[in-house]
Order: structure tokens, then C-alpha cells, then sequence
């Protein structure tokens, strides 16, 4: 990618299975077979340092599965997941001080009701990082941080006596963004972040994380199942469809000259951001079950221009232009 020397995060051909067999006696007396669900199968990425790397596409299509392999709460199948040149596929790496990666590396999620504690005051719950990696400074220095960081993310120090019930959707996500920012990270996963919230407090909320990227030079991994939120919020974008990686190219190609055929079926469906005066088109057909995924190109029972090698054949992806694509149409010249 760009700037290989700055590679911050990088993962490479990672992949995660789940066993989501019957139990074993009623899977006996069916004679069925184990059954694995591929989730992720065969990602890889690198994200400079300072930068957006966006993972967009449709639910169930393993966006949330990689966050979790990428900070740690699952261990891969396969691949490898390197931070800062070391390698943290395995937990141990990662470590849990103040020096550790753990600690340079925080997720964000979709709802932030149920990443808060009900019970807590908001202070609280923000400096509860900084006491676990031994950075709070006592509590003057930690009622100071949680001030600072109250402020930073657009509340106000009072704030802090506060419950997440006496909050709004947007104004509780700004509170998990001052918690995962308490422990000076450097890379942020943002999981589905706006997702849950108004469309205008959506783009508060997405102003807010650019301008904390600006102030601290934060690198980001954004995910959404929306490509119009990561437009504005990515320097790449990756199109996941059931567990891989379709077309990968900075922000601004994508945009420009989509290749996928699924990437197409996405933009399609955006409002008109092109001002093509276009009609908007909904995403036809569903998601395939990814326990048993349709042979050769998954997207083929979807794809307009599906024929006999796509039922086939499983397509690589292929860089061209700067722009990583797995089509058979796109190489063999015929989309
Ligand atoms: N812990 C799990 N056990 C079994 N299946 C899972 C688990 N987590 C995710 N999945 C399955 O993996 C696929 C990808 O899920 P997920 O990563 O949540 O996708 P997305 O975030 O894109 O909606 C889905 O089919 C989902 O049902
Ligand atoms: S490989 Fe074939 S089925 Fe798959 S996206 Fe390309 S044209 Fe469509
Ligand atoms: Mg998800």
C-alpha cells in the first residue's frame, strides 16, 4: 500500500472459523456432517499510520468478526495480524501494561448504551482505563483527565457526575470515544460507530472522530455497512462480500470508477451521490448462507454478469490500476 514504511496495522490472509455444528448426538442420528461457518476467510490489509482503512458491505458479510481478530477479543484461524511490525496473533503478544499493545489499541462499537456501565457515573467509566494501565496519577490527575477528555469529545467536565441514561444516542457515543481515548491509543477499530444514530448526529459524530484523527494522529479502522458514511472518513476502502475482500482501492477510485460488479450493486443503491440524475436501485437478492456458500465466485447467484467460469472458479484478487479487484469480468475485460 502508499507508504509501506508507516504500515501501522497489517493483517495478512487472516481468517475466522466457527463450528456451528448440532451437538454431537443429534448430529449422530441425523448422519450429518460437522458444519463450519467461514466467516472470515482470507483477509489482508495494511493501514499506514494517520490513516482510514474502511470495511464496508452488507451484514453478515464478517466486518464485525475481523474487528475483533484485529484488537484481540478472537483468536485467527489462519493468517497473521502485525502491530507496529509485531506480530500479535497470539494474545500473549499483545500484552497488558502501560508499554503494551492492549494499550495502543482500542475498539469503538455500535451501541454505545451496552459498552457503557448503567450503573457507573460517567467519570468513571472513562478513567476506568486509565487506573487499568496504571496511567490515571491519582485521583486529581485522573478527575483532570477525564475533564480534558470530557472536553475533547465536545462535553462539558460537569459531565463526569453524570449516568449514560441522562444522555443522548450521540452524546453517549462521544463518551465511549473520551473512554477508548483515555489511554493515549494510537489506533482506533470503529465498529459500525454511527450506525444506531440520527443522520444529522451521524455527521457530528464522524467530524468528531476526523478531527481527533487530525489532532492526534490516530489511525483508523472504520467499519460500516453504509458506503455513503465511509465516503467522507476513508483513505481506502475494502468491499467485504461473505468473508472476503472484493475490491480494495483508495477512497477516492472506488468512488470514481467502481469495478465490482458488487461494489456497483452498492453504489447503486447510494442516494445519487454521483449527480448522475441516475434512479436509485435497492441491492438485489440476499446474502448467501456462509455455511454453505454458493462454488466459485460467491457473489455469482447475484451478479449480472455471472457465466459458466464464475460458477466455477473462485476469482483472486488482481491489482490493476491501483485498484485490487476478484472478478473474472474485470480481468478477462468484460464488465
Ligand atoms: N461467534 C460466532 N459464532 C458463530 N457464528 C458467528 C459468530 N460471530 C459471527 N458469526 C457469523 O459470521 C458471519 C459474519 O458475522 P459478522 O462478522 O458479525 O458480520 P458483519 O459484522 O459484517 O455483519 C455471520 O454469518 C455471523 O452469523
Ligand atoms: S467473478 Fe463472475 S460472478 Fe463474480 S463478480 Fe465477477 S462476473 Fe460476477
Ligand atoms: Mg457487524
Amino acid at each position: 500500500m502508499a507508504d509501506e514504511a508507516g504500515v501501522l496495522v497489517e493483517a495478512t490472509d487472516i481468517a475466522r472459523f466457527f463450528d456451528v455444528s448440532r451437538p454431537a448426538l443429534a448430529r449422530m442420528i441425523a448422519r450429518e456432517p460437522r458444519r463450519t461457518l467461514r466467516a472470515v476467510d482470507g483477509v489482508s490489509f495494511a493501514i499506514p499510520r494517520g490513516r482510514t482503512l474502511s470495511l464496508v458491505g452488507e451484514s453478515g458479510c464478517g466486518k464485525s468478526t475481523v474487528a475483533r481478530l484485529v484488537v484481540g477479543l478472537y483468536r485467527p484461524t489462519r493468517g497473521r495480524i502485525g502491530f507496529d511490525g509485531t506480530d500479535v496473533t497470539d494474545p500473549a503478544a499483545r500484552g497488558s501494561g502501560r508499554g503494551s499493545i492492549r494499550r495502543r489499541m482500542q475498539m469503538i462499537f455500535q451501541d454505545p448504551y451496552a459498552s457503557l456501565n448503567p450503573r457507573w457515573r460517567v467519570g468513571g467509566t472513562i478513567a476506568e482505563p486509565l487506573h487499568a494501565f496504571g496511567e490515571a496519577g491519582g485521583r486529581a490527575g485522573a478527575n483532570e483527565r477525564v475533564a480534558a477528555l470530557l472536553t475533547q469529545v465536545g462535553l462539558a467536565p460537569a459531565d463526569s457526575e453524570k449516568f449514560p441514561h441522562e444522555f443522548s444516542g450521540g452524546q453517549r457515543q462521544r463518551i465511549s470515544i473520551a473512554r477508548a481515548l483515555a489511554s493515549q491509543p494510537e489506533f482506533l477499530v470503529c465498529d459500525e460507530p454511527t450506525s444506531a444514530l440520527d443522520v444529522s448526529v451521524q455527521a457530528q459524530i464522524l467530524n468528531l472522530m476526523k478531527d481527533l484523527q487530525a489532532q492526534f494522529g490516530l489511525t483508523y479502522l472504520f467499519i460500516s455497512h453504509n458506503l455513503a458514511v465511509v465516503r467522507h472518513m476513508s483513505d481506502t476502502v475494502g468491499v467485504m462480500y461473505l468473508g472476503r475482500i472484493v475490491e480494495i482501492a483508495p477512497a477516492e477510485t472506488v468512488f470514481r470508477a467502481p469495478r465490482h460488479p458488487y461494489t456497483r450493486l452498492l453504489m447503486d443503491a447510494l442516494p445519487d451521490i454521483a449527480m448522475t440524475g441516475r434512479a436509485r436501485v435497492p441491492v438485489g437478492g440476499e446474502v448467501p448462507n456462509p455455511i454453505s456458500p454458493p462454488a466459485g465466485c460467491h457473489f455469482h447467484p447475484r451478479c449480472p454478469l455471472a457465466n459458466d467460469r464464475c460458477r466455477r472458479e473462485s476469482p483472486v484478487l488482481r491489482e490493476a490500476a491501483g485498484t485490487s479487484v476478484a472478478c473474472h469480468a474485470v480481468e478477462e475485460g468484460r464488465a
